[in-house]
């Protein structure tokens, strides 16, 4: 039985713990850059490639969390065909927002689904061995990204992706702090409001909000300042056993371009 297919029995055969089901009401988790495509996405516009593919009209590209459609449209600019371009995006006011807005006409139309549940990407017409590029641009540092549900995320996108697809990853390397909430704001992270945490987590958010994130909750705070961050070391141990990776970095984030082994 090869890695991969070991990890994916293991996870077949994994149930989460009841109170770690992600709800099925779609809540804030994360904010998103509002103004700017990626970096990195800006340097492939240039080359037309991610890891050693060239982009053509006929590129099928699945952009995973791709806030109000920022990204989707360096696609489009690239000259990939609208048809070729799925879109998902798990917070439902974002949806709708890409969809009324950036991505309005252009015949991309952005999909409510969850990324880390292989039913709901299928119910959002994904299927297995469908894609050759899927970008997964500041997703890892969403709190609730971790351990298992991590994983599954990854096993998820090998899965879909066909031989030799590509995957192109970014990550922040550091949490912001709280003398960065001017910056945050500048590049659209967004602030965590009481009304948002008094909805996922109901009375007693406050306590929940720091057992979840080891830090208080306070007037201002923004969702950079609560990021999962791992290390270089992390991401390629993460990724390495499904693909082979180019590792880059810039000042503020890791950019992993990756092939499916
Ligand atoms: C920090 S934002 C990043 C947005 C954008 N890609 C960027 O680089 O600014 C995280 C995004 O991931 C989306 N997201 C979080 N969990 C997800 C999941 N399980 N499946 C799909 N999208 C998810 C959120 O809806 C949000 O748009």
């Amino acid at each position: 039985m090869s890695e991969f297919q070991k990890t994916e029995q293991k996870y077949a055969e994994w149930e989460a713990p009841k109170d770690n089901l992600r709800k099925p009401i779609v809540l804030k988790e994360q904010g998103t850059r509002l103004y700017e495509p990626s970096p990195a996405i800006r340097e492939i516009c240039k080359t037309g490639v991610v890891f050693e593919n060239q982009i053509t009209k006929d590129t099928k590209v699945l952009l995973i969390g791709d806030g109000q459609g920022m990204d989707t449209q360096q696609f489009l600019q690239m000259g990939v065909d609208p048809i070729n371009i799925a879109s998902i995006n798990y917070e439902q006011s974002e949806v709708d927002q890409a969809n009324q807005g950036i991505l309005q006409d252009t015949g991309v139309l952005m999909k409510q689904g969850d990324a880390t549940d292989f039913e709901s990407l299928k119910n959002a017409g994904i299927k297995e061995n469908s894609q050759e590029i899927v970008t997964l641009m500041h997703i890892l540092e969403v709190p609730s990204i971790k351990d298992e549900i991590e994983k599954k995320l990854i096993i998820n996108i090998a899965k879909i992706l066909k031989q030799n697809g590509e995957l192109l990853v970014t990550q922040y390397k550091h949490k912001f702090t709280e003398n960065e909430r001017d910056l945050q704001k500048q590049i659209g992270i967004e602030e965590i409001t009481a009304e948002n945490l008094q909805k996922q987590y109901g009375e007693n958010w406050k306590e929940k909000f720091k057992e979840e994130n080891g830090l208080g909750w306070e007037v201002g705070i923004r969702y950079g300042e609560i990021s999962n961050i791992r290390s270089k070391e992390a991401l390629l141990t993460l990724f390495n056993p499904y693909f082979d990776i180019k590792f880059e970095e810039n000042e503020s984030e890791y950019i992993l371009k990756m092939k499916k082994k």
